[in-house]
């Protein structure tokens, strides 16, 4: 089969991490006898410097036609970068929000897991720890905060910012809906994270969420609230399995849990709408400070190009490829810098490798 995938390599390191996610692509699909077509499309800072704004309607029509998209990352660094004396409609991160808004993708699936070869990188104690952790983040993309109305006035001198935060019933229906299905083919339990004893929003979306679990009844489905989730993230991560949540508290939450698995260049992504089309991406943000220098973890984007097989094109044994070939690597103590124990601590048998060599050794586990 002939699929086609657009790319969007983005600022920062975006560049250097999604080459590496390609090189894995193309490797894994020469293995399996798939043929695989190239779209670059302009998003972010990049797009700014290009085009004036962070995503133009004709990036939006390529992505509309492509089988998926993978992405690298996008923005620079607010105190530096020309980008952010823009309005803020005008900066990158307003071309991310404005693609999965057009193009529908509600549902972002953040898997969290501790690979045993990086136990040493994880920030909590043997004992927290125990057999390790596998979680996936179901954040709702499109709704919440995020998205809604946005005001800053002025009145006697005196400013003042507002934003809204609206959810309807269907909005946190199909997002719900998504989570159970992912925790039916897993260990078969949600936790559905809101602040209900504050915001009416969160109200809903426990009412919302209840109906939805009564449509599954072999999954348990329990509740619980932001702050807590926040403390239970590093306190025994061992109890998640799916956690749903809705926009902002999905973005803090999945940050932390990628840092309690011992670095955020772990951690792939999946944001999917109604059909199989997907935008894939690494959690991480652009990273402007090590940009360029070959240090960068691919790892995150490589997975998200191992959900994209899976999601998108259906390729599940191609995704179990890449994804067995990544424990391998760590296996043989391939390291970028993040996941290297601090100088001091044991590092024997380890060997720290850039960006482009990381991606060298995983297709080389591939092709064997
Ligand atoms: C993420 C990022 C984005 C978000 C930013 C860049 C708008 O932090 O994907 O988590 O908040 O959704
Ligand atoms: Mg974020």
């Amino acid at each position: 089969m002939e699929y086609r995938i657009g790319v969007i390599e983005g600022d920062g390191i975006g560049p250097e991490i999604v080459r590496e996610a390609h090189k894995v692509l193309e490797c894994v699909c020469q293995a399996y006898g798939h043929r695989l077509s190239w779209d670059k499309i302009l998003m972010g800072g990049c797009s700014i410097d290009a085009c004036g704004v962070p995503l133009t309607d004709e990036a939006v029509a390529q992505a509309k036609a492509a089988d998926a998209v993978l992405m690298g990352s996008i923005g620079g660094d607010p105190a530096t970068s020309p980008w952010y004396q823009l309005p803020p409609e005008r900066r990158p991160e307003a071309g991310l929000l404005k693609l999965r808004k057009e193009l529908g993708l509600f549902a972002n699936l953040r898997p969290a897991y501790l690979y045993r070869e990086l136990k040493e990188a994880c920030p909590l104690r043997d004992d927290v720890i125990g057999d390790g952790f596998d979680m996936v983040i179901v954040r709702e993309l499109t709704g919440g905060l995020y998205f809604g109305e946005r005001t800053t006035t002025e009145k006697d001198g005196v400013l003042t910012a507002t934003d809204t935060l609206t959810y309807s019933e269907n909005e946190i229906r199909r997002v719900a809906v998504r989570a159970f299905d992912v925790a039916r083919k897993r260990r078969k339990k949600v936790t559905s994270v809101d602040k209900a004893n504050v915001l009416d929003s969160s109200r809903l979306w426990r009412k919302v969420v209840d109906e939805v679990a009564l449509s599954y009844p072999d999954v348990s489905c329990e509740h619980m609230l932001v702050d807590n989730c926040a403390m239970q993230l590093v306190r025994d991560p061992k109890q998640f399995d799916v956690i749903l949540t809705e926009n902002m508290f999905g973005d803090i939450l999945s940050d932390e849990a990628s840092m309690v698995t011992g670095s955020i260049g772990m951690l792939s992504s999946a944001s999917l709408n109604e059909t199989r089309f997907g935008l894939y991406e690494p959690s991480g943000g652009s990273a402007p400070d090590i940009a360029g220098k070959d240090v960068a973890n691919p790892i995150a984007t490589i997975l998200s190009a191992a959900m994209l097989l899976r999601y998108s094109l259906d390729l599940d044994t191609e995704a179990q490829a890449i994804e067995q070939a990544v424990r391998d690597v760590l296996a043989d103590g391939v390291r970028t810098a993040d996941i290297m124990p601090q100088p001091g601590r044991d590092r024997e048998g380890l060997v720290m490798v850039g960006t482009a060599a990381m991606g060298d050794k995983i297709c080389e586990k591939i092709r064997r």
